[in-house]
């Protein structure tokens, strides 16, 4: 028996910032974004959107199709939580109308923890195959306004339905994991927005790559030339491309550097136009990869590298299964992408300084969302949220 991602949809926010305006405030030139980091937009959340209704968003299109009563267990990945005692998850288990015997947890570990999710419902479903778990990524990535990481911001939400005998991917059970104590990117309780060493970030992520790799080939028979494509942690689109260069060159690949880019260049079409979503990141990827590559992908070795800051990486590969492009969301996906609204750099600030009420007054939120979850309110500190 198989069990892996059966299914798969995304959401983002209606509105973006694209970054040749950003580039013109900033008076540089635009190339450095287009070109030096290989981002155009980025996604920016309306007030009455957060992780909650991002995630029930991406999962709608799922609980539709296989009814709210078949899934036994929800898990909620995300850095953006919106609350320290309470999972995001229970919110979303009562918009999608989820069965009350189903279980709810949140998980977190900067945006690795979707993996972790991953990890976990293979196993749930591994030992009862007739279960399926719905893993949703969920993250709104926040830097301070004039910094390195300003133009590497984002919103999105995915959604994964892990079942047995998937129809999409078919994940293997051997993974690299590398674990160390660092402070490359964090973000304390009492800040909204995460702080950075953006450099040593980088290098971090290239160093815990070489070290899953290093521990995935122990364990696994697979070799770097078995694999067709690579899904790697999307912060950034150039990111993708280094990290891919840097383990062709690990493994003495013998590839030419167009062949090197194409084992990448699918997975970044939805990241370059959305920017970062953290723990969404790679698995908007994976969409992006399965909605765009012209091959047909069914049989192909697919590597993931998934990477966490603080950090926590993992290195594990999936097999695309025949007959996968029936089972994608690939319209929906393209409408809601080319139905969004570019904000003015003005429009921008106000939707990044849109403020978080923390007095315990109702305060209602006003409508910008076109999703069908919104938060409506937020009284006594309570976030109210409804389908619209
Ligand atoms: P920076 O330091 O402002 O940029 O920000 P730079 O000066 O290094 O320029 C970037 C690239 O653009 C360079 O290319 C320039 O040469 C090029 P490179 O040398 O790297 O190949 N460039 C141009 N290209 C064409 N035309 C031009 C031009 N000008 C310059 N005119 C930095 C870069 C990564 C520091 C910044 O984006 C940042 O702080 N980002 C946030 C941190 C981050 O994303 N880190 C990635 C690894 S950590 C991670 O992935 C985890 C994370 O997702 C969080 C989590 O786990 O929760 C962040």
């Amino acid at each position: 028996m198989s069990v892996g991602i059966d299914e798969i949809s995304f959401y983002t926010s209606n509105y973006f910032l694209d970054l040749r305006t950003l580039a013109e405030v900033q008076q540089i030139e635009s190339e450095k974004y287009y070109q030096g980091i290989g981002q155009e937009k980025m996604s920016m959340a309306a007030p009455d959107e957060d992780v909650v209704t991002m995630a029930a968003n991406a999962a709608h299109p799922l609980i539709e199709r296989v009814g709210a009563d078949s899934v036994s267990t929800l898990m909620f990945a995300t850095e953006t939580g919106v609350d320290q005692s309470k999972a995001a998850g229970v919110y979303v288990h009562r918009l999608l109308g989820l069965n009350a015997n189903c279980r709810v947890v949140e998980l977190k570990q900067a945006c690795y923890s979707a993996t972790a999710a991953i990890q976990m419902a293979c196993a749930l479903v591994a030992r009862q195959p007739e279960k399926k778990v719905l893993v949703i990524a969920s993250d709104i990535a926040r830097y301070d306004l004039d910094t390195s990481g300003e133009a590497t911001q984002g919103c999105g939400a995915v959604a994964m339905l892990i079942s047995a005998n998937p129809r999409l991917i078919e994940i293997d059970p051997e993974v690299g994991n590398y674990t160390e104590d660092v402070m490359d990117f964090w973000r304390p309780n009492y800040r909204s927005t995460a702080l950075v060493d953006g450099k040593y970030s980088t290098k971090i992520y290239l160093k815990s790559l070489k070290k899953t790799w290093e521990n995935f080939v122990e364990v696994s028979a697979l070799a770097f030339h078995d694999f067709s494509h690579f899904c790697y942690h999307l912060p950034f689109s150039r990111m993708a491309e280094k990290a891919h260069k840097h383990l062709a060159k690990i493994n003495k690949a013998g590839l030419t550097l167009e062949q090197v880019e194409q084992q990448v260049e699918d997975t970044l079409h939805y990241n370059r136009i959305i920017g970062n979503s953290y723990t969404a990141s790679m698995y908007i990827g994976l969409t992006s990869l399965l909605e765009n590559c012209k091959q047909n992908l069914a049989g192909k070795k697919v590597g993931f590298f998934s990477y966490g800051s603080g950090c926590v990486a993992e290195f594990f590969s999936g097999t695309v299964v025949a007959g996968y492009e029936k089972c994608l969301h690939t319209l929906n996906h393209k409408s809601m992408l080319d139905a969004r609204q570019e904000v003015s750099y003005d429009e921008y600030l106000q939707l990044y300084r849109y403020p978080d009420p923390k007095d315990g007054e109702h305060h209602d939120i006003p409508a910008g969302t076109t999703g069908r979850f919104r938060l409506a309110a937020i009284s006594g500190h309570k976030r109210e949220y409804v389908i619209c």
